[in-house]
């Protein structure tokens, strides 16, 4: 972050109510109990401290649709709120922190508020670590870092939710956005993704050949047969849901692998394999 950006931040987040106080929280507890009180906009490795508002990473879990089927991975996890709420809603919550002290005070803070054995906190760098389990991706970093990020992360398991506070993944547009006004007073605006199916490649599909191009979540391609070649347009993926259009007719479906199928719009099945990349 550069010297004028960490000083937004820190302007930023000083007007700003912070709800959460992982110290305070932790002195509740009874294990014993770190003095380290952090500062909004110390240093971090790659990106300094500035909380998430307690009502963003609300709207946050929100829009991930988080259940307790769920496990989450917070990239820079600071002070441990989004993972120790994650799982107060009783999903497996893992906070990745490079800095040990703020590691402490999470487990303290998941310690006091009951949930130590389903959030967990890592001392690590992020870009060293292996979170390809997780079905939930939060993080409030930098765009520069969330684009370095962005090839692991399209690699994840389809269907998996990436919710970012304010900064968005280059040409990767958001499924979704949204902002909260209330109990937040800076940095309240959160994108969220879902990972897409690759689904790139000739398919046949009920006797034509469907190729398919894909860039992100966006489908382009051509349906042919005997009489010629037709664009689809509208085409379309949300995790491993496809949905497309040829002439009048709308094509929906799921992606499995080499495979997809679905309904038409008339209710008629549709299948497809994928013959060539
Ligand atoms: C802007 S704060 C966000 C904290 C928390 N996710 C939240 O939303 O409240 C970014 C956090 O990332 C941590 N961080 C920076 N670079 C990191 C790295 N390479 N690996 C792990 N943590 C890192 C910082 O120490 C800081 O706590």
């Amino acid at each position: 972050m550069s010297t004028k950006h960490r000083a937004v931040a820190v302007t930023l987040m000083l007007a700003c109510t912070v709800a959460w106080n992982p110290v305070a929280t932790a002195q509740t507890g009874t294990a014993p109990t770190s003095t380290y009180k952090p500062s909004v906009g110390q240093a971090g490795k790659d990106v300094v401290w500035v909380p998430t508002s307690q009502a963003l990473v609300d709207r946050m879990l929100d829009m991930a649709k988080l259940t307790p089927q769920d496990r989450l991975v917070d990239l820079g996890s600071g002070d441990g709120r989004t993972v120790i709420t994650a799982a107060k809603r009783g999903a497996t919550a893992r906070g990745i922190e490079y800095n040990p002290d703020m590691v402490a005070i999470s487990r303290q803070a998941a310690k006091a508020e009951g949930v130590s054995k389903r959030a967990t906190f890592e001392q690590a760098d992020i870009f060293q670590s292996d979170f390809s389990d997780a079905t939930v991706v939060t993080l409030f970093l930098l765009p520069s870092l969330n684009v370095r990020l962005r090839p692991t992360i399209l690699e994840m398991k389809p269907g998996t939710r990436v919710v970012s506070n304010s900064f968005d993944m280059g040409e990767w547009e958001p499924d979704e956005t949204a902002q909260v006004s209330q109990g937040c007073s800076g940095h309240c605006v959160a994108y969220k993704w879902i990972v897409p199916a690759k689904v790139g490649g000739t398919w046949r599909v009920d006797g034509k050949e469907l190729v398919l191009t894909q860039t992100f979540q966006k489908v382009e391609g051509t349906l042919r047969d005997g009489n010629g070649a037709v664009p689809i347009r509208e085409g379309r993926l949300e995790g491993t849901r496809i949905a497309f259009q040829v002439g009048d007719k709308r094509f929906t479906g799921e992606v499995n692998g080499k495979a997809m199928q679905g309904k038409l719009t008339d209710g008629s099945y549709w299948s497809g394999t994928l013959v060539g990349q």
